[in-house]
């Protein structure tokens, strides 16, 4: 098992870039603790607040959000960040060369069931002499993206990581404190009989998403002449990294429960992190009409229509909405 610098630098990954990505991990490294520490340090539960996007914020979001913000912009290596749990993008040094956009906990209502959470990372380079204030360096395509990754706090703290040569995986080793790269390549298999959907949404999507998992409960008795299986963590971190393990497609579709609300996940910390990971993996990462990561940003905290996995099963998917 090799430690994670070298990985990275076999891969002409520049050194600066290597420091933030261990600095995110440092992070990481005190969030698994806390998070592990469960009941017996007092963090689980919600506070009175509600983040920018109408959410209640759990104990661990504002926490986990804390720790990022101040170990990133300490360190010097980050121009700006910006946060599901930040109203605005926060300056850091004008002189830094990239910029964070992070979901801090990601899955947060599994805090309490103790079920898979995880910290989700996107970095990009931040344009050349922009003002470290200005929010539109953040609105950059995901293709820009030098690095992407999810911290998965599990029975085992697992990172998945690509800076652009493929996604691999490292399992944190608790008695030394270190990321061991457990696994060179995850290749996301292109068949699968297996999809996450929040399907209690179903009357409210959209016909193509409605007639193509009707067709995959149907079952060996429909069209698709196989049965199919369904998982949902309810933490897009773990269904993410069950499709990468394993195959599978997960969606969470646009739907009309919320007219103000048409899309759940988020574009900069949600979305685009995964499109990047799943497609250096072999996979398809897509709106159902656009990729992922094509999709110029308008606003730090856009939503989207995620439809990403098996590069078959997209493309079927995909096909019911031409
Ligand atoms: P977060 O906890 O960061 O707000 O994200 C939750 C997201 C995502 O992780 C998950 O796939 C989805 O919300 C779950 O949505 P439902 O509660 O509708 O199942
Ligand atoms: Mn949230
Ligand atoms: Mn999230
Ligand atoms: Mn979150």
């Amino acid at each position: 098992m090799r430690r994670l610098p070298p990985v990275l630098l076999e891969d002409g990954c520049p050194r600066e870039l290597i420091s933030l990505i261990r600095t995110v991990l440092a992070a990481c490294k005190e969030i698994s603790f806390r998070v592990g520490q469960g009941a017996l340090s007092g963090v689980l539960g919600s506070t009175l607040d509600e983040n920018i996007q109408g959410e209640t914020q759990k104990k661990l979001d504002v926490l986990t959000n804390q720790l990022l913000k101040d170990i990133l912009l300490e360190s010097g290596y980050v121009k700006a960040i910006a946060s599901e749990e930040e109203d605005f993008t926060v300056a850091g040094n004008p002189d830094a060369n990239y910029i964070v956009a992070f979901d801090p906990l990601d899955g947060s209502s599994n805090t309490d069931i103790n079920s898979l959470v995880g910290t989700i990372f996107s970095i990009m380079a931040a344009p050349e002499g922009a003002d470290p204030a200005d929010p539109s360096i953040f609105m950059q395509p995901g293709k820009n993206q030098v690095a992407a990754g999810y911290v998965l706090y599990g029975p085992s703290t697992v990172l998945a990581l690509t800076t652009g040569k493929g996604t691999r995986f490292f399992t944190l080793d608790k008695t030394h404190g270190t990321f061991l790269l457990t696994q060179d390549f995850a290749t996301v298999p292109e068949e699968t009989s297996e999809f996450a959907i929040n399907a209690s949404n179903q009357r409210h999507w959209q016909p193509a998403m409605q007639n193509y998992i009707n067709d995959l409960i149907a079952g060996d008795t429909g069209p698709r002449g196989r049965n199919f299986n369904m998982r949902w963590i309810a933490a897009m971190v773990g269904d993410v990294h069950r499709v990468l393990c394993r195959g599978g497609i997960f969606t969470y579709p646009t739907d009309t429960k919320d007219p103000n609300k048409p899309n759940k996940l988020r574009l900069l910390y949600e979305a685009n992190p995964m499109a990047m990971l799943i497609e250096q993996a072999g996979g398809i990462a897509s709106t159902g009409t656009e990729r992922i990561m094509d999709i110029q940003p308008d606003a730090i905290h856009q939503r989207v229509a995620v439809i990403l996995g098996s590069k078959n099963e997209v493309e079927t998917c995909l096909s019911y909405h031409k």
